[in-house]
């Protein structure tokens, strides 16, 4: 039987993720990484989950939200720019808000951002009143100006935004700002930011009362696993007793120094999990505070 992409199926989840972009790799791996792994169809955009009742669907960014909303997918991984963007569009045509962001991801890294032609002096929001603002975020833009009483015209585009200044069509634009190459490829400066965006897990806005409860509290466990451990190294050394609480006040970004079982005399044999960069620097100011042997180890997965 052919997996059903109607919200029937119940006891398996559904999980959707960019086809092609800047997020869709990244979230591969990171889903990986929680352990989940599919079998790819043909046409590749329905993946049946083998290694747990999870599939994937791979889809348009912008379609994310509306099938989390709409109860065909259970999770999604899209920039909270698309979440805040259509959270906004359903509000305003009285729609529920059906979703909610569940957990940053710490990729895709973005800003929306109002740019305007490198010629023009920025004198500051006033200088926005009249003007048009060409972006494909026109409901969180709308709130922007409005909260702020600026009275601009929003030009709704649904692609190549940076090109509207030249061909006339608006005076500025609001459009994701990553590494700031679009812009300055299109003579445009960043001058305003309207919201900090990276990709996110988001889900439905109510808890599930299926089968799909439990599985969805484990992938959330192993997902806060995998980010915990992310920039996360496992530290051992030796020190001499009397050493020790010197080396616990370089520790501070650690869960603390844990004491391995050992012989009574002679240097302790420590640990400590770090979760923040260790760099040679720090590694040389525990030796000479009293480590020995310092290693510093990856670590691979962890359950509390
Ligand atoms: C955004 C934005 C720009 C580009 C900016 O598009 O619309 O085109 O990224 O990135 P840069 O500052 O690194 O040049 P995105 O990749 O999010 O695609 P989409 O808006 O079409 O989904
Ligand atoms: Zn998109």
């Amino acid at each position: 039987m052919s997996p059903s992409l109607t919200p029937a199926t119940r006891e398996r989840l559904r999980i959707a993720i960019q086809k092609s972009g800047r997020l869709a790799e990244p979230a591969r791996t990171l889903l990986a990484a929680c352990g989940l792994s599919w079998r790819e169809s043909r046409d590749k955009l329905f993946c049946y989950g083998e290694s747990l009742p999870v599939d994937l669907l791979l889809v348009r960014d912008d379609d994310i939200p509306g099938l989390i909303a709409d109860g065909v997918c259970d999770f999604g991984i899209v920039g909270r720019n698309e979440l805040d963007e259509q959270a906004g569009e359903r509000a305003l045509i009285g729609l529920p808000q059906a979703y909610r962001e569940l957990r940053p991801l710490g990729f895709g890294n973005c800003r929306l951002m109002l740019a305007i032609p490198e010629s023009w002096e920025w004198e500051g929001l006033q200088q926005l009143q009249g003007l048009r603002i060409a972006t494909s975020y026109p409901s969180v833009l709308r709130q922007w100006l409005q909260a702020r009483g600026i009275d601009a015209a929003v030009v709704e585009l649904s692609g190549s935004v940076e090109i509207a200044p030249k061909l006339g069509t608006a005076d500025l634009i609001c459009d994701l700002v990553s590494s700031g190459a679009t812009l300055a490829a299109n003579q445009l400066k960043p001058v305003e930011t309207l919201l900090e965006s990276e990709a996110v897990l988001a889900g439905p806005a109510r808890e599930f009362d299926d089968a799909r409860a439990g599985l969805a509290d484990m992938l959330l466990r192993r997902l806060d696993g995998v980010l915990k451990l992310k920039d996360s190294k496992l530290l051992m050394f030796r020190a001499e007793r009397e050493t020790v609480p010197a080396l616990s006040r370089l520790l501070t970004d650690s869960e603390g120094l844990v004491t391995l079982p050992g012989g009574e005399d002679g240097p302790l044999s420590l640990q400590a999990m770090c979760h923040g960069v260790v760099t040679w620097q720090r590694l040389e100011e525990l030796q000479r505070a009293g480590a020995q042997g310092l290693m510093v180890l990856s670590v691979e997965r962890s359950l509390a």
